[in-house]
C-alpha cells in the first residue's frame, strides 16, 4: 500500500487548481448571489475534457481514473460547489449510467457528446431524474408513470429537484412502467428536452450551491421511443443505485472540497489576524480548531480515496461510498461551520467566501442520498 500521487494525478491537481483559481474564483460571490449558472466555466470544463472524465477515449471521454475524479472535484469545490456539481452530475450519474448500461447506439447518439459537454457547437449535458414530490429518499415509490403504446411509452409525471435540470440537454428518466412490481417495475428512459411535452420549472431559490441549475421537470403525454430504454424494463431501480453509488463517490469529493477549502481559508486567516497582541493562531483554543479539522480532512480524503481505488479496480464500493458521502458531508458541515467562527464578524460576510462554503456544505447531507440514507446502506452492508 502506499499512499503518493503518480504524476500524472498531480497534473490532474495542477488543473483542476488553476482552472478553479483563475475560471471560478473571479465572480464566484456574484454568481452565487444572482443564481447566474456558470455557463462559462462549464465549457470550460468540457474542453479540458473534465465532463467526461472517466468514459472511454472511444466515446469521446478522457479516460481517466476515479482517483482523478476525486482530486479533481475536491479542487473545484474548494472555489465554487455550484461548478463542481454540475460536473459530478454529467460524469457519475449521467455518462457513467449510460456507459455501463446503455446500448452501442445509445452510447453514440447520447454518450459522445455528453462526454465531449459539446455538440454542435453548444454547451451539451445531462441531468438524472429520479427525485420526485414524493418520492426522494423513498425511491421506489415514483409517481412518474410511463405507459406501453406499441412502438413508444407515454410519459407523465413530475420530476423534482433537478440538477442540470435548465441547462441539461438529455434527461435521464426513472419512471413506474409496472406499479404492482414495485422496485421491480421502474424503468429508466432517455429523454431529450426539446421533445414535445416536457416543460422546465422555474429554478429553485436555493440556500446554497446557488448558482447551479435546479428545476423541477414536469412531463405531459411526452412520447419516448422503446430505442430510449436503458437496459431492459424494470431494470430502472438497480441502475439508479447502481448509478448513485457512484454519485456518492463524486458528492464526499465534493463535500471534501468544501471541507478542505474552509480549512485553508480558516489557517491561513488564523496566521494573519491578531487579537490579544497575537496571532490568533497562537490561541490555543484556535489550534484546537485548525487540528480538527485538518484531521477530519485527512480522514475524509482518504475515505474518498479509498471507495475511488475500489471502484478503478472492481471491487464493490456500495459500502465505501455511502461511508464517504456521510463522513465527508458531515466534515464539510462541521469544518466550514467553525471556518466561519475563526474568521468571527468577517465570516459572516460574503468576501471571505467561508459563509458560501458552509452554506454549499449542507445539501452534501441532502442530495444523492441523505445522511440518514448513507447510514441505511451502511447498516444494511455491514449487517448482511
Ligand atoms: N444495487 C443493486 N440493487 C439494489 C441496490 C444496489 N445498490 N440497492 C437496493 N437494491 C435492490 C434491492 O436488493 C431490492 O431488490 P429485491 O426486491 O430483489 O430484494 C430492491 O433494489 C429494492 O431495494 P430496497 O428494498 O433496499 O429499497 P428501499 O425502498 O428499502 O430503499 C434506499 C433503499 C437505500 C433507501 C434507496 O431507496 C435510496 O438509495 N434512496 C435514496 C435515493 C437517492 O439517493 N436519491 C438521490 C436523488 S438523485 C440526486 O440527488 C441527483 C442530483 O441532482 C444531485
Amino acid at each position: 500500500m502506499h499512499f503518493q500521487l503518480t504524476e500524472e494525478h498531480k497534473m490532474i491537481v495542477q488543473a483542476a487548481r488553476d482552472f478553479a483559481r483563475q475560471q471560478c474564483l473571479p465572480g464566484v460571490i456574484e454568481r452565487d448571489e444572482h443564481q447566474k449558472f456558470p455557463r462559462e466555466q462549464v465549457i470550460q470544463l468540457a474542453e479540458l475534457g473534465f465532463m467526461g472524465l472517466m468514459v472511454d477515449p472511444a466515446y469521446g471521454g478522457a479516460g481517466m481514473d476515479t482517483i482523478s475524479y476525486v482530486l479533481a472535484m475536491e479542487e473545484i469545490s474548494k472555489i465554487d460547489a455550484s461548478v463542481s456539481v454540475c460536473m459530478s452530475v454529467n460524469n457519475s450519474l449521467v455518462c457513467w449510467g449510460l456507459e455501463a448500461y446503455g446500448n452501442e447506439d445509445q452510447k453514440q447518439k447520447y454518450l459522445v457528446p455528453l462526454a465531449q459537454g459539446r455538440k454542435d457547437g453548444d454547451l451539451y449535458i445531462g441531468a438524472f431524474l429520479l427525485s420526485e414530490p414524493e418520492a426522494g429518499s423513498d425511491a421506489t415509490s415514483q409517481r412518474t408513470t410511463a405507459e406501453d403504446k406499441g412502438d413508444h411509452y407515454l410519459l407523465n409525471g413530475t420530476k423534482n429537484w433537478i440538477t442540470n435540470g435548465g441547462s441539461a440537454s438529455v434527461y435521464l428518466v426513472m419512471a413506474q412502467t409496472d406499479p404492482s412490481k414495485g422496485s421491480k417495475g421502474i424503468t429508466t428512459f432517455i429523454v431529450e428536452k426539446n421533445w414535445p411535452g416536457v416543460t422546465v420549472g422555474a429554478k429553485e431559490n436555493k440556500m446554497g450551491i446557488r448558482a447551479s441549475d435546479t428545476h423541477s421537470i414536469l412531463f405531459n403525454d411526452v412520447k419516448v421511443p422503446k430505442e430510449n430504454i436503458i437496459g431492459e424494463v424494470g431494470f430502472g431501480f438497480t441502475f439508479a443505485m447502481k448509478t448513485l453509488a457512484g454519485g456518492r463517490i463524486g458528492i464526499a469529493a465534493q463535500a471534501l472540497g468544501i471541507a478542505s477549502g474552509a480549512y485553508e481559508l480558516a489557517l491561513e486567516y488564523s496566521k494573519q489576524r491578531k487579537a490579544f497582541g497575537k496571532e490568533i493562531m497562537n490561541h490555543q483554543a484556535i489550534q484546537f480548531k485548525l487540528a480538527d479539522m485538518a484531521t477530519k480532512v485527512e480522514a475524509a480524503r482518504l475515505l474518498c480515496l479509498k471507495s475511488a481505488w475500489e471502484k478503478d479496480n472492481g471491487i464493490d464500493y456500495t459500502l465505501s461510498s455511502s461511508m464517504a458521502k456521510v463522513y465527508a458531508s458531515e466534515a464539510a458541515m462541521w469544518i466550514s461551520t467553525e471556518a466561519v467562527q475563526v474568521h468571527g464578524g468577517y465570516g459572516y460576510v460574503k468576501e471571505y467566501h467561508v459563509e458560501r462554503l458552509m452554506r454549499d456544505a449542507k445539501i452534501t447531507q441532502i442530495y444523492e442520498g441523505t445522511s440518514e440514507v448513507q447510514r441505511i446502506v451502511i447498516g444494511r452492508q455491514i449487517l448482511k
